[in-house]
């Protein structure tokens, strides 16, 4: 039987907890994906590399000749590495399918994302399971059938060494409640709340961050009405379901027109 081509990809945190899933899974028979090399705060010796998965492991500032071998990017990384690779090196991704998971980002780097998307497809995701992005389907429905007379709250829990709070999915859950209820996410934002808070304006969408152990990612959206309350949540069980997503992303955004893509459109939510 005749193989199909493998898409080349090239990962941006290829060391890290994701960088170290992906390349896991890309490694299964017929996941469609060869990993070519990724990307790390410093290079890595060929062993080391290999030990993980990484044919090499590349510095931000000596991946240029890797980034070009790519046809698709994943960056699971931090702000910092994803603007030196989707900044400065945004002339190398042109054409080259992009997708990016990495949270904390900032409104700079979603014009970044913007511009990437003028000459690539390219695919950002807060999470990349298909269960949160449903949950995201929910609970706008929910908000916009029930209200702002029944207050939202969104607490979520991660890991230890999680650094951004509250999480990209909390925030991303923050914004279908307010696109639920007409509102600006920006202006009924209430993160955590301690000493003398004051009584809970209506509308306002309130978000609480637990950290700690080995949490891979839980979510919960309360909608708590005078006589009834509401719990709509989601547990991720294994951080392979969010690489999961991303290598599904990375085969999806392949070939495809320039753009700017969402799980949505992956999962045909739309
Ligand atoms: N969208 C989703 O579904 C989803 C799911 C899980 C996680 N995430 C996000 O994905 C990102 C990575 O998560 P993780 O758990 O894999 O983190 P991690 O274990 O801390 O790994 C971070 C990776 O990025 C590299 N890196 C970070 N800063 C760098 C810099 N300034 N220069 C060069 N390399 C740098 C690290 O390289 P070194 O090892 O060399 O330091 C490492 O390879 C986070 O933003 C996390 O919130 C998203």
């Amino acid at each position: 039987m005749e193989s199909r081509a493998q898409v080349r990809v090239v990962v941006s945190g290829a060391t890290g907890r994701m960088g170290q899933a992906l390349a896991r899974l890309a490694a299964e028979e017929g996941s469609g994906i060869e990993i070519i090399g990724g990307v790390a705060r410093a290079s890595y010796e060929s062993q080391w590399a290999g030990e993980i998965g990484y044919p090499v492991v590349e510095a931000a500032d000596t991946c240029e000749w890797l980034l070009r071998e790519a046809e698709v990017v994943v960056d699971f990384s931090s702000p910092q590495l994803f603007r030196t690779v989707v900044g400065r090196h945004a002339a190398l991704l042109r054409g080259k399918g992009l997708v990016v998971g990495t949270t904390g980002l900032e409104e700079e780097d979603h014009r970044l994302l913007g511009d990437a998307a003028r000459h690539s497809p390219v695919l950002p995701a807060a999470n990349f399971s298909p269960g949160v992005n449903l949950l995201v389907e929910l609970v706008q429905r929910a908000a916009r059938a029930l209200g702002p007379d029944y207050d939202a709250e969104i607490v979520e829990a991660h890991h230890r060494r999680k650094v951004d709070a509250p999480s990209g999915t909390a925030l991303h859950l923050g914004e279908a409640v307010a696109r639920g209820h007409g509102s600006a996410l920006g202006e009924v934002r209430r993160d955590g709340r301690s000493g003398q808070a004051g009584e809970r304006p209506r509308g306002q969408i309130g978000f609480h961050a637990v950290r700690g152990g080995d949490v891979v990612g839980d979510h919960r959206v309360l909608f708590l009405g005078e006589r009834e309350r509401l719990e709509l949540a989601h547990s991720a069980g294994d951080r392979s379901v969010f690489a999961d997503g991303a290598l599904r992303a990375a085969l999806w955004v392949h070939g495809r027109a320039p753009g700017l893509y969402s799980m949505r459109d992956l999962l045909g939510l739309g």
